[in-house]
């Protein structure tokens, strides 16, 4: 077991990538990559869900440093919303700047089909809890008006734009899982302004902002929500429609990353 900066000898990137369930094809476009598999750093989780591999990989997208978290701690494994404190402070100590969350998420919206991708706006914590309960600062008080960094996300809209990759933005709301929400749950969060619910992310942006790292989240829509269509969803599906919206994100952050974002 070795500390993160310790174990990137030297290595040094701005920017984190966290992987959700079944985008681990985003792992092909990293350059020279060198892995770290989870159980080798100290503090990192050992992720007990399918389509997670649970590892770390250092290299470069279009030439800029990463460091990409392939696999991650949720909140329904054990009920520790805090479960990526640790891996997100040792990020921090290793000199990451910014972190770049993704995740499967269930469109609500109408406008967004299964395999499109959304930038996420805002969020709605639906899961009763918080990643920084217990916190004993007052630091724990974190100012959530600007969350998901405005700059970053009008960066990568217009980078989007200009290369003709088409993305939606919109709220995400977390709720816990792990089983997915009812038709009822989903047409309530309709009504309360989300565009794409989702298991995950949240408590990472709460982490993220408490450690004064900037954030930015999308969300690669799998399946229309629950009640939508009438069809039973799965986790088969969230893994099987993952690499469709993955290509779309994958492409637009190397072209981002290209630009100099
Ligand atoms: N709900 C919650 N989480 C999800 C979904 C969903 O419909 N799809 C992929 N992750």
């Amino acid at each position: 077991m070795t500390e993160l900066k310790t174990a990137l000898d030297g290595f040094k990137a701005e920017t984190a990538l966290v992987l959700g369930s079944g985008l681990g094809s985003l792992v092909e476009r990293i350059q020279n990559p060198k892995r770290f598999p989870y159980e080798t750093l100290d503090g990192f989780p050992t992720s007990g869900v399918s389509g997670h591999a649970g590892e770390l990989i250092a290299g470069t997208i279009s030439e800029t440093n990463v460091v990409v978290l392939s696999g991650r701690a949720h909140y329904y494994e054990h009920g520790d919303a805090a479960a990526m404190r640790t891996p997100l402070e040792a990020l921090k100590t290793a000199g990451v700047k910014r972190i770049i969350l993704t995740n499967s998420a269930g469109s609500i919206n109408k406008k967004m089909a299964p395999g499109s991708v959304m930038q996420i706006k805002d969020h709605i914590n639906f899961s009763g809890t918080n990643p920084l309960i217990g916190e004993p600062t007052d630091n724990r008080f974190v100012g959530m008006t600007s969350a998901y960094d405005k700059p970053l996300r009008k960066v990568f809209r217009k980078v989007a734009k200009k290369n003709d990759i088409d993305i939606h933005s919109g709220v995400y709301m977390w709720f816990s899982g792990p089983v997915f929400e009812t038709p009822a749950e989903i047409k309530m969060a309709k009504r309360m302004g989300a565009d794409a619910v989702g298991m995950s992310t949240v408590p990472e942006v709460i982490l993220a902002r408490f450690l004064g790292l900037e954030a930015a989240a999308f969300s690669v829509i799998t399946n229309y929500g629950a009640g939508i269509t009438g069809s039973e969803l799965s986790h088969t599906e969230t893994k099987e429609m993952a690499p469709k919206g993955g290509e779309i994100l994958g492409r637009l952050i190397e072209v981002a990353f290209k630009e100099g974002v």
